[in-house]
């Protein structure tokens, strides 16, 4: 690239059909509207069967005890399916709905479906102790939705409902399905109460991309019920040894804690390099792929480092963040935390030039006269890793190329893995309005001798899902 501006890996649909499985991507489904769930639901005990995260009847596993926490969002009806399917896996769920939860979904609808009385006062059967006994016996609790204000709720431990006391009465593994419309998420306040839910040690699940639930798209949307169940089930899995026959079909078939105690790092974002005080030469990556990336690595137990250059999304909360801008700070930060992880992403889109010299003072337009600026070469931070010994670390590239063509692209794609010497490479297609900042992204990964390992697309989160998991199954390089 002649100009230096490096192109990044966040790339969304692809403009043309081919046999590489760059196909366009299919966009987000809201879920629809809700369908009537109850005991004679033909459409669920269906399709339960066929989903990851459920595996319909149980009867060989151990029976868990299931806390679903409902608090008061849209997304509520989606948590009756949730709780049909851990029902149908044939566990014991008792439902505690927040006050703002039953003005979407009533209370009859939560006894029919769990099977089990509901309370919502933490002064029901005061003398059975319930505001502590459910979450005292539970081997699980989920909560799904959860608003913002019901994170704020969890991160500073209020327990004014039935809910926060018994989230705080257990010793319970717990996991968290945000929905809310993207502000709400994207805000700092919430930022920080996932952090600090992260932090402490709760699985967060989503929230995924897509349509919200008035005109507005974005991050927000609820995790659909199987993948919720999956992660709940591998956590129970991860944390207890007990195993179920449905967590093991969902640590098989979906996401599972198969990155605990592994360091993963991770760069995101894109570079900018100073021409003087005021501009800079940069890039349009925003990030979101990468940070994707850490969000699933989180999810998965892993312990993720995670450097950031100039996002413009927010930040994955949980884990080890350093800030970067220009290319070398990149570099530096890269090299430093590279040595100690298991595995290298390099998402980050980094500049291939910089001005050769920065203007101390803002640069003045000479008229009408033209201005030549003069770049010099960055180092290249995967070529760089990739040339130096990395045992037991396996080093992830992208390449984001504009080539219209499927097999042009993974021509372009091979020479550059076998120049850079990464393990894996993660391609995509980019052009003038395709790859960045979108919700989705379209993928090929690439490995050893550039073979074909997986072709995805989907939402960033499901694609980064699928990228770890290409990553896991290939060999560590010793
Ligand atoms: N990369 C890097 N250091 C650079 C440039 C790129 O580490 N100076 C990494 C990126 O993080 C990415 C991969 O190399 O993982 C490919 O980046 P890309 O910009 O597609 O490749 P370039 O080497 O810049 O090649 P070109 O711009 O000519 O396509």
């Amino acid at each position: 690239m002649s100009s230096g501006a490096s192109v990044n890996p966040e790339g969304g649909s692809a403009q043309h059909a081919g046999d590489t499985g760059l196909r366009r991507c299919r966009e987000n489904d809201t879920g629809g509207s809700a369908r009537h769930a109850g005991d004679t639901c033909p459409e669920w005990t269906a399709s339960a069967r066929d989903h990851p995260g459920f595996s319909g009847r149980d009867d060989s596993g151990p029976r868990l005890r299931i806390v679903v926490g409902v608090t008061g969002g849209i997304a509520a009806y989606k948590a009756v399916f949730l709780v049909r399917g851990f029902v149908l896996d044939g566990h014991d769920v008792h439902v505690v709905p927040t006050a703002a939860a039953l003005r979407f979904v009533g209370l009859p609808t939560w006894e029919a479906i769990s099977r089990n009385p509901v309370n919502t006062d933490p002064f029901d059967d005061v003398a059975e102790v319930r505001h502590v006994a459910l979450g005292q016996s539970a081997d699980l609790i989920v909560i799904a939705p959860a608003t913002a204000n019901s994170l704020a709720k969890l991160a500073t431990g209020l327990a004014d409902d039935l809910l926060g006391t018994t989230v705080l009465a257990s010793e319970a593994p717990l996991v968290i399905a945000p929905a809310m419309h993207r502000e709400m998420w994207e805000n700092a306040a919430t930022q920080a109460n996932i952090a600090t839910l992260r932090a402490r040690g709760h699985t967060v699940v989503g929230p995924g991309d897509g349509q919200l639930t008035g005109d507005d798209r974005g991050v927000g949307r609820m995790s659909e019920p199987t993948e919720i169940a999956a992660a709940a089930l591998a956590v129970v899995v991860a944390s207890t040894g007990r195993r179920t026959r449905s967590a093991d079909l969902a640590g098989a078939r979906t996401r599972s804690a198969d990155l605990v105690g592994q360091r993963i790092l991770i760069t995101a974002g894109g570079t900018r390099e100073p021409l003087d005080p005021v501009r800079f030469f940069g890039n349009r990556s925003s990030g979101r792929q990468g940070v994707a990336l850490a969000e699933a690595a989180i999810e998965r137990g892993g312990e993720v480092v995670f450097i950031a250059a100039n996002l413009e999304v927010p930040e994955p909360g949980g884990c080890d963040i350093h800030r970067v801008s220009t290319a070398a700070e990149l570099r530096e930060a890269t090299l430093a935390a590279a040595g100690t992880a298991r595995i290298v992403i390099m998402a980050a889109a980094v500049a291939d030039y910089r001005p050769v010299t920065v203007s101390e003072t803002k640069i003045k337009k000479q008229g009408d006269a033209s201005l030549t600026l003069t770049f010099v070469a960055n180092p290249d931070i995967l070529a760089e890793l990739g040339h130096s010994s990395h045992p037991g670390t396996v080093l992830v590239g992208f390449a984001a190329e504009t080539e219209p063509e499927d097999a042009q692209l993974l021509r372009v794609a091979r020479a550059k893995q076998e120049a850079k010497g990464a393990d894996i490479l993660v391609v995509n297609r980019v052009g003038w309005d395709t790859g960045f900042g979108d919700a989705d992204n379209e993928v090929v990964v690439l490995g050893a001798a550039g073979r074909v390992l997986t072709s995805t697309n989907g939402s960033k989160m499901s694609v980064a899902h699928a990228i770890l998991d290409a990553v896991l199954a290939h060999d560590t390089p010793t």
